[in-house]
């Protein structure tokens, strides 16, 4: 059989002292180690700029080409390399964090484009094609992870791979108006039909994807996923990323009656709690729902000291200012309504930066009244379907989920709110506090029904064997 390798910015290194946790890397590692494999990618070091050409005087800055280390465990090989500061400030905090980001998030207002980003994105991305060439035989299938990698297949197909290789997009696709600001969107949807598959999150990615296939290259669209493009034919089709139910159940139960340092559970046992995780992230309305909550805490004030809203909220990419600004907003938001609200022996808004354990966490979800999602734009949303995983099926606690997070699609039965009109999610709150156990349960037990019909392993294996089996010319017998 073929080995996979996959490719990614981030890649989970294996650590014998901690098992990866996360669902995803589980999902790869097991389809990795399936058919034996490799899996690429940044090893998250930073190295001087002037690395990229002292290495070797006859070698041009674009034709750069790191030294990549490698770590076997078992049938997986990792093969990591550093960026050079150049590469991490225009390639990542540049064109992939500050052009494509917010144009998927449809953040127009935050989106900038510089044109040596997009040169420095693509010299990336063109020395990630240069390691697949070196590393994969012609039957190899090869799996491209998300926004940073647009362009990788261009790459390979310039070196004469004629490997299936597929491409994964964890975020949202951005509307043909918001791809429009972005000079050098042609080419970033060409490069796009140089995979052979295109998975996004949801049905609605699905259709903007292959709108700006069809508006702004005139792609042919031949059937509801298949678009061709200059002799080849790509299948661009939703694959909504799913968790492993089972065991996330198992785990939450475990780790219910762990010791919670994070937050004193404890001394909350007599009040409603409502749980928020996010990266500080201008996608996710954490501001919004802060301001949400005040707005209850003023129009319901027989809740005060009756309930609390634990926050973990986690800094990420704070080389942007973005995030910096945004980190501040959040402190500050926090700051402002506890000094109104709070009483001697009550904190209506328990925040941490810190960066919880996957089981922590899961133990925590279970101990919650409330999960609240206020995404204004999101890829799926894994806190939604791992809050439901996590819950004890006899009293399960309440979603509440923005109709913005790619999750709502398949998780009708959340309370699903609008995270822009206050007033709908001060009423989904007061729906969900009041909510009868009885409910409760029929909600959960759909929801659990849901994440069990197409969970991770689902995802992956439907994307792997579409990508395995794919449409090129040659199963076209009409002229196209
Ligand atoms: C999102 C993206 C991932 C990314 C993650 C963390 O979920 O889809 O590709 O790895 O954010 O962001 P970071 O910039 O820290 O890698």
């Amino acid at each position: 059989m073929s080995k996979l390798i996959v490719l990614s910015n981030r890649v989970s290194l294996p650590n014998p002292d901690k098992p990866a946790a996360g669902g995803l890397a589980v999902a790869l590692q097991d389809a990795l180690t399936e058919t034996g494999g490799i899996w690429l990618g940044w090893n998250g070091d930073i190295i001087p700029d002037s690395r990229d050409t002292s290495a070797d005087e006859n070698t041009s800055h674009a034709a750069y080409q790191p030294q990549f280390g490698q770590v076997v465990d078992g049938k997986i090989e990792y093969l990591t390399c550093p960026l050079t500061q150049n590469q991490y400030d225009q390639y990542y905090c540049g064109f992939a964090n500050n052009t494509l980001w917010p144009a998927m998030h449809e953040r127009q207002d935050l989106l900038e484009y510089n044109p040596a980003e997009f040169e420095t994105y693509q010299q990336v991305n063109a020395l990630f094609a240069r390691q697949l060439k070196a590393i994969a035989q012609p039957d190899d299938v090869i799996w491209v992870h998300d926004y940073h990698f647009f362009s990788v297949a261009r790459y390979c197909r310039e070196l004469g791979m004629d490997n299936k290789i597929g491409f994964f997009l964890h975020i949202p696709f951005a509307p043909l108006s918001i791809w429009q600001c972005i000079p050098t969107a042609e080419r970033l949807i060409q490069d796009l039909c140089h995979y052979d598959l295109v998975g996004l999150q949801t049905d609605y990615d699905q259709s903007l994807c292959m709108q700006a296939c069809t508006t702004l290259l005139k792609a042919q669209k031949i059937q509801h996923s298949l678009v061709s493009y200059q002799q080849r034919i790509t299948t661009i089709k939703c694959y909504p990323i799913g968790i492993n139910p089972a065991q996330i159940q198992q785990v939450a139960k475990k780790h219910a009656n762990d010791r919670q340092d994070v937050f004193d559970l404890k001394a909350l046992k007599h009040q409603k709690t409502i749980i928020g995780v996010d990266r500080i992230d201008y996608s996710k309305g954490i501001l919004e729902r802060f301001d949400a909550f005040a707005a209850f805490l003023e129009q319901y004030p027989q809740y005060h000291r009756r309930i609390t809203e634990l926050q973990i909220a986690c800094p990420c990419r704070m080389d942007i200012l973005a995030y910096q600004r945004l980190f501040r907003q959040v402190n500050q938001t926090v700051e402002k309504i506890n000094d109104t609200f709070a009483q001697h022996d009550w904190l209506p808004i328990d925040c941490t930066n810190e960066v919880v354990p996957h089981e922590t966490l899961m133990g925590l979800y279970r101990l919650t009244d409330i999960c609240w999602i206020s995404s204004l734009r999101d890829g799926m949303n894994l806190v939604a379907k791992e809050y439901i995983a996590a819950q004890d099926p006899e009293n399960p606690g309440v979603l509440i989920l923005s109709k913005y997070a790619g999750a709502a699609e398949q998780m009708q039965q959340a309370l699903i709110v609008d995270p822009t009109d206050t007033q709908d999610m001060v009423n989904a709150l007061k729906t969900a506090i009041d909510m009868p156990l009885e409910e409760r349960l029929s909600r959960y037990q759909q929801l659990m029904q849901g994440l069990t019909t197409f969970d991770i392993n689902d995802w992956r294996n439907q994307f792997l064997s579409d990508l395995r089996k794919n449409h090129q010319l040659e199963n076209f017998k009409q002229p196209i």
